[in-house]
């Protein structure tokens, strides 16, 4: 191997390097930087290749200051090339200001459903009331979705009219009641639970019914709750999600609350004085709702003695369509963007 100076190195890196920037700055054209790119740089058989196995040859100990050079040039035409291919950019992409009244490209913008939306605002505003969010499965038994919430064996919601059955025990849920149970089994209370999932009846599929929709239950278990806890949570809850506005609580009935009651808020189109939207009755039903049942505590094996608690279950579909004035179920599941688009912020 011929040995070679660290001079005759240095005047090496040094002309590939006026070389190589000379080349750089006439490069007019994004080919033509590659070629250059290539023929300097190029890992196979560029300049740069033929620089550094003539390393081997230098005298051992002036190998670490040619390193040090070599690298300090290598880094100088990379950083050349690259400010280089940024002027030529524009040119490259084939941007022209040509015709600048050409309308500008759509931007499409993603938007959260507004089902999903209210589920979202609902956990926001439970949250900071202490609520955590709890979930089951849609294919549940019919003992947790009837049986340990106190329906009676006959009941009609259990006939296969209503409910679609996988198998004899095992059915799609009807609502998210069931997880009232799963939730009471699996924690001691006091518990402060908010439950959002699908539910599926065998209902048929128009304006207003939906065979599979969303709904939000709560549980509130712990020892001296009573309807007041119920009723004043539930109206903070109305007034910070419709913007403060008038409650009423009807007498209703459910197997698995006792007493229950239906809340309603006033119309937000028409503010009571009736509308189609409230279908002319000033008032939107917005929940179910009561004291859970003993019997219910004590399927779980909760103390009934001990503790007392409420639940509520509500459709946050329904509220949706309320809340923005839509007058058919069907739109809620369309995917139409024309729809969702809307939504977008
Ligand atoms: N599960 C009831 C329904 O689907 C709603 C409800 C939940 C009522 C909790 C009271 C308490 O209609």
């Amino acid at each position: 191997m011929t040995p070679l100076t660290l001079q005759e190195f240095t005047a090496l890196v040094s002309s590939f390097q006026d070389e190589a920037g000379a080349a750089i700055d006439g490069a007019d054209s994004a080919e033509s930087l590659e070629a250059t790119r290539t023929k300097y740089l190029g890992r196979a058989h560029g300049w740069l290749k033929d620089i550094s196995a003539k390393l081997a040859q230098l005298d051992k100990g002036d190998r670490a200051a040619a390193g040090r050079l070599f690298n300090d040039a290598r880094l100088a035409v990379e950083a050349a090339m690259e400010s280089r291919q940024g002027a030529l950019a524009p040119a490259r992409a084939g941007i022209t200001l040509a015709d600048p009244t050409m309308p500008a490209r759509r931007a499409w913008k993603g938007a959260v459903h507004p089902v999903t939306a209210v589920i979202d605002e609902m956990i926001e505003i439970f949250r900071e009331l202490g609520f955590t969010v709890a979930l089951g499965p849609e294919a549940e038994s019919s003992w947790y979705n009837f049986g340990s919430l106190n329906f009676p064996a006959d009941h009609p919601a259990m006939d296969l009219h209503d409910t679609l059955y996988i198998s004899d025990d095992l059915l799609l849920r009807t609502h998210t009641s069931p997880v009232q149970t799963r939730t009471l089994q699996g924690y001691a209370p006091p518990i402060r639970v908010l439950i959002p999932g699908n539910v599926h009846r065998r209902d048929p599929f128009d304006a207003s019914h939906a065979p599979t929709f969303a709904q939000v239950e709560g549980l509130v278990v712990d020892e001296g709750i009573t309807f007041a806890d119920l009723k004043a949570t539930l109206t903070h809850f109305a007034n910070r999600f419709f913007g403060s506005t008038k409650t009423r609580f009807r007498p209703s009935y459910f197997p698995f609350t006792e007493p229950s009651a239906e809340m309603d808020v006033l119309c937000g189109v028409c503010k009571g004085s009736g509308c189609s939207v409230c279908k002319q009755s000033g008032w939107i039903e917005i929940l179910g709702s009561g004291l859970v049942h003993p019997a219910v505590l004590d399927s779980a094996g909760v103390d009934s003695e001990k503790y007392t608690g409420w639940a509520f279950g509500m459709g946050p579909g329904r509220t949706a369509l309320a809340r923005h004035g839509i007058p058919d179920i069907r739109i809620l599941y369309d995917s139409d963007v024309r729809f969702l688009q809307q939504f977008a912020r």
